[in-house]
């Protein structure tokens, strides 16, 4: 018997309009970012899905690379998103229309694929994997609908890598606390591989980019988060968050903030 889904402590289940606005325009802001966008045309370069493939996009989001993977299939193959928030599957599946891309989506578990063995080609897994409690289970499942010979590209932030500045010293552990807090496995970037090698699959390559954050575009809600959230915990108090906040807010001012966390890509493959 399978988990039944929601598996993630993420946004599977919501589907609240709001919620699906605010985590679409938290997914698009990621998606301008300088380092993504390094990352992610590193790991298309390297995953090289050719026409004539069955690409799977595992956790699509908006969909914005199950259409990379439409595009670089074609003619003749096929590229499905899987995903199980059904306001964001929607977002995707009018962005996909809109750009007149094949690109199709469906609902479903990253711990319990609804494909059959060996069936893809490439499969991508982005940022996702962070947000489930039992990860090694999705990467056997990538595994298991991979045909021999096929490749996978699994990207994931490692949160121990998040660097506010300034943030004063007796508060960095408590921020480095709720940061964590945030994902449900926290450290996804760095085992990504370890978890490719034990379903069995060969590792073929890895890649890092550092995501730098603008003080204008996302710092703000995730400061904000971060503190609400340290308060919550009580490992901040007001005070010390007020503090923190008027900090940052300087530091923007005259240029000197900074926000970044690093993300890590590994190619790999099903040996024949
Ligand atoms: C941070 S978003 C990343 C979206 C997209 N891959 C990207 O990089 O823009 C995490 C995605 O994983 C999806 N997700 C959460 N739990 C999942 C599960 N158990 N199976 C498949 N996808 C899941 C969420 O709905 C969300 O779309």
């Amino acid at each position: 018997m399978t988990t039944p889904r929601p598996t993630s402590a993420f946004h599977a289940a919501n589907t609240d309009p709001a919620v699906t606005e605010r985590l679409t325009a938290a997914l698009d802001v990621q998606a301008a970012n300088a380092g993504v966008r390094r990352l992610r045309a590193w790991a298309h370069d390297r995953l090289a899905a050719r026409p004539g493939e069955r690409a799977l996009d595992v956790g699509s989001g908006t969909g914005s690379e199950t259409r990379v993977l439409a595009a670089a299939v074609a003619p003749g193959g096929t590229a499905t998103g899987l995903e199980p928030n059904a306001g964001l599957r929607a977002v995707a599946e009018r962005r996909a229309a809109e750009a007149g891309s094949p690109a199709r989506f469906l609902d479903g578990d990253a711990l319990a694929l609804p494909l059959p063995d060996a069936d893809a080609d490439v499969v991508w897994c982005e940022r996702v994997l962070q947000h489930l409690t039992d990860p090694a289970r999705a990467v056997a499942e990538i595994a298991r609908v991979l045909r021999p010979g096929g490749r996978v590209a699994l990207l994931d932030t490692d949160w121990a890598t998040f660097v506010l500045h300034p943030a004063a010293p007796e508060i960095r552990p408590a921020l480095a606390a709720v940061t964590q807090a945030t994902a449900a496995t926290p450290d996804a970037g760095r085992r990504l591989a370890g978890w490719l090698a034990d379903a069995g699959l060969a590792v073929d390559e890895l890649g890092s980019d550092v995501l730098l954050h603008d003080p204008r575009t996302v710092s703000e809600p995730i400061v904000r988060g971060l503190g609400a959230a340290a308060l919550r915990r009580g490992l901040l108090t007001e005070e010390q968050c007020d503090r923190l906040y008027a900090d940052l807010e300087a530091a923007a001012g005259r240029g000197a903030f900074h926000l970044s966390v690093t993300m890590f890509a590994v190619i790999a493959h099903r040996p024949r």
